[in-house]
């Protein structure tokens, strides 16, 4: 087994990348990625106080709700998937790619930074602008959602030479579920317009949206960049079913939800797509281990454990049971922030900020510190042991996250500012 410093990239390949280099626009769009993380995570911090303390400025509850995920989606995950995917793609090309290219990201993080106030304020309602109201908080979501387009054109466009290899093909599944979901979206902006628009349908259209989403765009675009980061292994016949799996798989199930087709259709579907995760998961965690990679291998059996949970949870019994346990934002954050985060921030430490890996290790201490505070207000605590105290705790135990991603962002302006100094021999 190789070093755990051992890299897929090579330092030719970061040459012809420049992407060392400290002004990097990907890295300059990473930093911007994780001052929306710092903003959007003090939202959620603020949405634990306002249940201890009541909100200020007379925010409601479900706005801020709405600000904080959509900040997530828009302003953290998305572009620092897009700057980690731009550099996987640079350095297979060899070369720096189109300033349009950086463009494009820079343009999405401007949209989902407009998009927050008018969340805020109003959520998916109209928002007053002096005599007369409009729905602010959908023209900023379209205009991010244009954005995504250019860059996935973009992304197609300068890949498109590329050999189809198993991380490359991922990445195309993820291009793809991102442009599949933003027609959950437009649907939502149309209703907006409509003289009345039936809450039923409106749920179920966010469903969608924020499912096909999180599930494929997130999870394949992060299995896209963990494989191009990985050093590479040869195809398994099991590697393309596996993907297809995936993709098929949580479509059909977001397809089956959304036009109310049988149950069935849907918890196929979706038994399906985590049997593909499973396969690609495990292919990471192999190859992970090989390398010698431990954050890689975290991530990638973080994710196994992913697909062995929403198998489990196609059970009627677990699913209610959970349910019964209130279980449902423990879950949620485990994945997006056990997983998607903490995925997103071992692979970008490990290109922008080499000698701060450690950091890391800290974020994970954090995330688990702040999942495992959900848990005094949940069934599964004991009900004699409950208090107000817990959500005390649940506010304290948002902030270490923000203080360490905080940490990754100055070290990163600190980076941009000073001069590299050489590396000892
Ligand atoms: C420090 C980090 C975070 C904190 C403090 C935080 C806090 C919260 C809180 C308090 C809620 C409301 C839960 C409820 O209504 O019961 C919430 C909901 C939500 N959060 Fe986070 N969160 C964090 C990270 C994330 C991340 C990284 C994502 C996505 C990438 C995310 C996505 C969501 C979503 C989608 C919901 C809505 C859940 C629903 O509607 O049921 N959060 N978060």
């Amino acid at each position: 087994m190789s070093s755990f410093s051992g890299d897929g990239a090579t330092a030719a390949g970061s040459d012809a990348l420049g992407s060392k280099e400290p002004g990097h626009p990907l890295r300059l769009a990473f930093l911007a990625s994780l001052a929306c993380f710092a903003l959007a995570a003090l939202t959620g911090s603020l949405l634990r106080y306002g249940l201890l303390h009541g909100f200020p400025w007379e925010l409601q509850y479900l706005n801020v709700r709405h600000a904080h995920t959509h900040l997530m989606y828009f302003g953290w995950v998305t572009p620092a998937l897009f700057a980690l995917i731009g550099v996987a793609v640079a350095r297979r090309l060899g070369r720096p790619l189109p300033l349009a290219f950086h463009a494009a990201v820079a343009a999405a993080l401007v949209g989902g930074l407009l998009a927050y106030p008018p969340f805020l304020m109003s959520g998916y309602q109209l928002t007053a602008v002096g005599d007369t109201r409009l729905p602010l908080s959908m023209m900023a979501a379209g205009l991010v959602v244009v954005c995504w387009y250019a860059w996935s054109a973009l992304y197609l466009l300068v890949s498109w030479r590329l050999p189809r290899d198993l991380a490359v093909l991922a990445l195309d599944a993820a291009v793809l579920t991102l442009l599949v979901s933003s027609s959950g979206a437009w649907g939502l902006a149309a209703l907006a317009f409509a003289p009345f628009a039936p809450p039923a349908t409106m749920d179920a259209l966010v469903r969608f949206y924020l499912d096909v989403f999180s599930q494929g765009w997130f999870v394949l675009a992060l299995l896209g960049v963990l494989f191009a980061a990985l050093p590479p292994f040869s195809r398994s016949r099991f590697d393309l079913p596996a993907l297809a799996a995936l993709f098929a798989g949580l479509l059909g199930a977001a397809f089956a939800e959304l036009l109310a087709w049988p149950h069935a259709v849907a918890q196929v579907s979706s038994l399906v797509a985590a049997g593909g995760l499973l396969l690609l998961a495990a292919r990471a965690a192999h190859g992970a281990w090989r390398a010698g990679r431990a954050q890689a291998m975290l991530v990638s059996s973080l994710l196994v454990l992913k697909a062995l949970l929403d198998v489990a949870l196609l059970s009627p019994a677990i699913a209610a049971w959970s349910e019964r346990m209130v279980l449902q934002v423990f879950l949620l954050h485990a994945f997006l922030l056990g997983v998607v985060t903490l995925g997103v921030m071992s692979l970008a430490l490990r290109e922008w900020l080499p000698r701060s890996r450690r950091l890391f290790w800290w974020l994970a201490l954090a995330v688990a510190a702040l999942l495992m505070s959900q848990l005094p207000l949940s069934g599964l605590w004991p009900a004699n042991l409950r208090g107000p105290w817990a959500l005390a705790v649940a506010f304290w135990a948002t902030l270490p996250v923000t203080a360490v991603m905080l940490v990754a962002a100055l070290r990163l302006i600190r980076g941009a500012l000073l001069p590299v100094r050489p590396t000892r021999p």
